[in-house]
Parts: C-alpha cells; sequence; structure tokens
C-alpha cells in the first residue's frame, strides 16, 4: 500500500512557535520503522505551523501582498521539511522538490521524499493531494492536532460534533464562510478539494498526537474522519 502522509505544521511546532523535537524524532522514528516493515511511504509533506504564520503576519503588516506572504510561508513550510530530512537521516531524498514534476522525480528514486509549500494560493494540504495524485498513492493521511473533521470549530466550539465519514460537498459547506488567504486555509483549501474530488482520493483526517495512529488507518481502524465520493 502506497501511503502519502501530510503533518500539520501545529503538531511540530507549539503555539508560540517553538519545535517541538520530540515529534520530529518519534514521527521520523515511527516512518523508518513502517518502511521496515514493508509499508510504502514515498512522500511526507510538512505544513508550515505557527513560525509560518508569525512570518505571514509580519510580512502582511509590512504591506506585501499574499501571494509574497504565500512565498514566505512556503519557505517556513520548507525548513520544517528539512528538518525531517535531518530526521530521517539517510532514508530521506536529501533536498526539498520545489514542483510537482521534481516530486515525482525524487520519489522514482526510492527514498522519502520530504516536501513543503509549492506555489502560491494553495495549503500544503493541496501539495498532498497534488503529490498523492501525481504518485498514484492508495492513501492519503493528515495527521493533525484534532482528531478528526468536526461540524464546527472543535477548539472554539464545545458543542462541535466529530464526523466519521464526510463528503467534498460537506467540508465545503462547513469551511463555506471562512476566506481564504495566506496562512488561513484552515481544514481544505479549494485546490486540495478540487483534487481529492477530481481522483477520489481515499484519504483521512486524524490526530497526529500519536504517530502510531497511522498504523491504524493502514490496518482498517475506524478512526479519524474518512473523506468519502
Ligand atoms: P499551511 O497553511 O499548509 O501550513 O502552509 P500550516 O499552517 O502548518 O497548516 P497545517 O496545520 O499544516 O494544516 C503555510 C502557508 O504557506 C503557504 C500558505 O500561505 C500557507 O498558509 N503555502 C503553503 C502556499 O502558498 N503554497 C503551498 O503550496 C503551501
Amino acid at each position: 500500500m502506497k501511503v502519502v502522509l501530510k503533518i500539520g505544521g501545529s503538531l511540530i511546532q507549539d503555539e508560540s512557535g517553538n519545535i517541538i523535537l520530540e515529534r520530529f524524532a518519534e514521527y521520523a522514528k515511527t516512518i523508518l520503522k513502517l518502511r521496515k516493515e514493508n509499508m510504502d511511504i514515498p512522500a511526507i509533506i510538512l505544513g508550515g505551523g505557527k513560525i509560518a504564520r508569525k512570518y505571514i503576519e509580519a510580512a502582511r503588516k509590512l504591506g506585501a501582498p499574499e501571494s509574497l506572504c504565500d512565498e514566505i510561508g512556503i519557505r517556513a513550510t520548507q525548513l520544517n521539511a528539512q528538518l525531517m530530512v535531518g530526521a530521517l537521516d539517510r532514508e530521506a531524498y536529501p533536498t526539498i522538490p520545489e514542483t510537482l514534476q521534481e516530486v515525482a522525480g525524487a520519489v522514482a528514486t526510492g527514498k522519502i521524499v520530504v516536501v513543503g509549500g509549492l506555489q502560491p494560493g494553495q495549503s500544503t494540504n493541496a501539495v498532498a493531494a497534488l503529490v498523492a495524485e501525481r504518485i498514484k498513492a492508495d492513501i492519503l493521511i493528515n495527521v493533525t492536532d484534532v482528531d478528526g473533521v468536526y461540524t464546527k470549530d472543535p477548539k472554539k466550539d464545545p458543542n462541535a460534533k466529530k464526523i466519521d465519514k464526510i463528503t467534498i460537498k460537506e467540508i465545503q459547506e462547513i469551511i463555506s464562510e471562512k476566506g481564504f488567504s495566506a496562512g488561513k486555509y484552515e481544514l481544505f483549501d479549494p485546490v486540495a478539494l478540487k483534487i481529492l474530488e477530481r481522483s477520489k482520493i481515499p484519504a483521512w483526517i486524524i490526530s497526529g498526537e500519536d504517530p502510531q495512529n497511522i498504523l491504524k488507518v493502514v490496518a482498517g481502524e475506524n478512526i479519524g474522519t474518512r473523506i468519502v465520493y
């Protein structure tokens, strides 16, 4: 089974932007172990986290256009990606691809390819969907700081309910009130949704608190939220 993994920025940095080193180490260890056990994880996508948002906010305050804010966010995601390369050591492809074509070429080497952002106007969830589509992944697992998709923002609304299975249309309805600007692509952005929809990539949103959750999804356990088509 070919698995593409998206690791949310909020998992690897705390709310002040400090790097959670143990998380990087735990994820690297789990990924290397799964690989030894013959699970194919050709690509991992890293989000930008608080550091990306800090830089984006600073750029916006200085009057930068949104596309420049995005470019700055992309740099932050690539920094996280490079850290993961360091943690995965020899098993990782040594450089961070900057286009989808470069991702495909790097994956062909058989190393684990770590990717950050690619182009303005989208989030790393879109990158994850594009990479999964491009390399014909069997499954996309989005590990994040919530244990699935909720009817409302679970961090703000105590009445929010977790959804076990969700369609793209239902995700669109949940996020329709929110706008999309640099650093604010919560849940899924339009590009990510479009790619998932057209290629019908089996996708899960799960809690990344415990890296072992990845194994649970692959084993068919009913955790997180599954996107259905
Ligand atoms: P993300 O928004 O994907 O990272 O990228 P995050 O905030 O850590 O979100 P999660 O927790 O992983 O979901 C950071 C910013 O980088 C820019 C956007 O501005 C985005 O908000 N970006 C990222 C792009 O412009 N293009 C990309 O392909 C990826």
